[in-house]
């Protein structure tokens, strides 16, 4: 069959040219105010399934469809719009391939001329390279029947279609039916490509050469891509420990191969399982070691879909050029809507007294009762959640004031401190929201309550190793802390099968909770959005705006320019490298970007000229380069 080198590609054109059937579309619009609008769009669907899987006879199927679709002339304009916006994603973004090929690519439809024809112009494809079905209609410009000499109005109409053109060259199929497979299986193509960019269905793929979850795939495996850019459906993504759906079809919906464990992986599982990997997902429980990354040859990003990341080695991923993304604020209201409410509950000793009355007890007594209006808030760590809850806070009639290690802006009528001291010593509640570092071991301690007020109230929902619980015990037990709520702990159950063990068991007016602070529906909802979102833009950009270890660096949106993205060493002298690779080759810069930290420095460039893999090579050889790739 091989004819030369000419290649013809054989394109079909509901479910694959655009993301939809056309007749349902055109359903919508001519059934749009009768009654039984929904009984009669569900049976056309099922009428072309059927016909989609190859167990019905397609005529019939159509002569069915029509009746129902009652469509009239005048509708085809707004179903071409409609059709329009609905070209699939893979398609619209290789409409240079159509360009350079169009005169090779052929539109074989059960589908109709009508509409195919404007939508597939749109891509440079000519009205004779359309084959497909006509309406027929009645004076009144209803369609009221379809032109039967037409072989696609039959069964095998594709194969009798492509039989006469008689095209000399090799012939690749793509698309989603059973009718497109036929073609293959008549012999009359080479290879036959399921597109499941849309639907997917199991007697197509199973009969296929390749399947091509986009057009992409089908570019790059016949090395037709103009960008040498990789298809999005190359870039395998692995979630562990059961990240939520949200994230899950986020990224599928990017076009990602997406993989999903609800457990995480110890270490030697996950050694293996990173091999193929290029973004990682994970949860707090996961370990990602040095030897974990030893064998993750193509990870490009990590998202911890979390706040913390000292469950991942982040200096080994700087050499390795892997970029770490976080969500650093997505609970922070779910943090603060929990201290707000202990500050009222541990005034008002209400767990106490709620556990006392289901043992029986009733314990009517205002004593040791507070209201918190007027009261004085003291915030130690004036971040994300202390910021925040700075500005609740008041709202609720607290006076609040603050310690920072940092110089930070006070919101609203908060008071800074100068020193925590001041703070311990001016504060009716104390609430710890400064952040993990090992530096913060301990920085409550006997000392510090000493400073306190009689009868403060006490709360820690930051980190557990930041205050020394025998000083803590010690002071709820003497009466000098009133009331206490911790919510993280030294050490902690790894899960939920594990006892809770603590000296804080039992004490009096002491809410103690499982580290819950961010745990809502909201925030993993936040979060599952967060992460992708940032590892995306970092795909798709470069951006890298909230890394935990990148330069962060916002860049511009591109426009008719190509851009490269390497990472290096930090040495000096890479940049004008970098530049004299391009000089080499006549590439001129439209704008380079570039930010350093101690280990690495990034550098993105954009050129306005097509460049070719020379250049590219070039680039990678670089001494002391760690990653470099070509977004576009
Ligand atoms: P952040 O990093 O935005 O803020 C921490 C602030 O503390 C920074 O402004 C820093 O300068 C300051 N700081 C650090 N050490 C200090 C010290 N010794 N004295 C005074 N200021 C100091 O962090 P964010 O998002 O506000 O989180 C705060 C804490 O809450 C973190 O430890 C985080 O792990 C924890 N957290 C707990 C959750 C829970 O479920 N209980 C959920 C989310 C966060």
């Amino acid at each position: 069959m091989s004819n030369g080198n000419k290649k013809f590609f054989i394109i079909d054109f509901d479910s694959t040219f655009t993301q939809v059937e056309a007749l349902d579309i055109l359903g919508e619009i001519s059934l749009k105010n009768v009654p039984d609008k929904k009984d009669r769009l569900k049976k056309v669907a099922d009428i072309t399934n059927q016909g989609m899987n190859g167990s019905s006879s397609f005529r019939e199927s159509l002569e069915e469809r029509l009746a129902l679709l009652k469509a009239n002339k005048s509708h085809l304009p707004q179903l071409v719009e409609e059709l329009k916006k609905l070209v699939s994603k893979s398609f619209k973004r290789n409409a240079d391939f159509f360009e350079a090929h169009h005169e090779k690519v052929y539109i074989i439809s059960n589908g109709f001329k009508d509409f195919i024809v404007p939508i597939v112009g749109d891509y440079h494809i000519k009205p004779e390279n359309v084959f497909a079905n006509e309406f027929i209609f009645d004076e009144a410009g209803n369609i009221v029947d379809f032109n039967r000499d037409n072989v696609l109005s039959s069964n095998n109409g594709k194969v009798e279609q492509l039989k006469s053109l008689e095209l000399k060259g090799d012939i690749y199929v793509i698309g989603d039916g059973y009718t497109d497979y036929e073609i293959k299986a008549a012999g009359l193509a080479n290879k036959f490509y399921a597109f499941t960019e849309n639907v997917e269905r199991g007697n197509v793929t199973e009969n296929a050469d390749h399947i091509t979850p986009s057009l992409d795939e089908f570019l790059y495996l016949n090395k037709l891509n103009t960008a040498i850019s990789y298809p999005k459906n190359r870039i395998n993504v692995l979630l562990l420990e059961g990240v939520h759906p949200k994230a899950v079809e986020l990224m599928k919906y990017e076009g990602y191969n997406v993989e999903i464990y609800p457990a995480g992986l110890d270490e030697e599982e996950l050694a293996k399982k990173i091999k193929n990997v290029s973004i990682l997902g994970i949860r707090s429980k996961t370990q990602v070691t040095k030897k974990v990354l030893e064998n993750a040859k193509r990870l490009i990003s990590i998202g911890a879909f979390c706040i913390g990341t000292n469950q991942i080695d982040l200096e080994e991923c700087l050499k390795k050029g892997i970029a770490v993304f976080n969500a650093p604020f997505s609970n922070t209201r779910s943090v603060v809507e929990m201290a707000i409410a202990e500050i009222i509950v541990l005034m008002r000793k209400l767990a106490d007294r709620s556990a006392a009355m289901h043992v029986g007890k009733w314990d009517k007594s205002a004593k040791g009762s507070y209201e918190i209006r007027g009261k004085y808030l003291g915030i130690i760590g004036y971040g994300n959640i202390g910021a925040q809850l700075s500005v609740l806070a008041e709202s609720l009639g607290l006076n609040v004031l603050y310690y920072d290690s940092e110089e930070k802006l006070a919101l609203g009528n908060a008071r800074k401190c100068d020193s925590m001291e001041e703070l311990l010593q001016r504060s009716d509640i104390v609430s710890l929201h400064v952040d993990g570092r090992p530096d913060n071991h301990n920085i409550i301690g006997d000392s510090e309550f000493k400073l306190m007020k009689d009868g403060v109230i006490f709360i820690n929902l930051s980190r557990g190793h930041v205050v020394d619980l025998t000083a803590l015990k010690k002071n709820i037990e003497s009466g000098k802390v009133a009331g206490a709520a911790v919510d993280v702990f030294p050490k902690e159950p790894k899960s939920n099968d594990e006892e809770f063990v603590s000296e804080l068991r039992g004490l009096p007016n002491t809410i103690l909770t499982p580290h819950i602070g961010g745990s809502t529906m909201e925030a993993q909802e936040n979060i599952a959005s967060f992460v992708p979102n940032k590892i995306m833009d970092y795909i798709n950009t470069g951006g890298t705006t909230n890394s935990v270890n990148f330069p962060n660096l916002q860049l511009p949106k591109l426009q008719d320019a190509h851009r490269l993205i390497h990472i290096h060493e930090n040495m000096p002298g890479i940049l004008a490298r970098i530049n004299n690779v391009l000089a080499e080759h006549e590439i001129n810069i439209v704008g380079q970007y570039l930010k350093t930290n101690e280990a690495i420095g990034y550098v993105i460039t954009d050129i306005d000229k097509a460049y070719d893999r020379d250049v590219i090579k070039a680039l990678r050889q670089i001494d002391h380069t760690i990653k470099f790739r070509v977004l576009y």
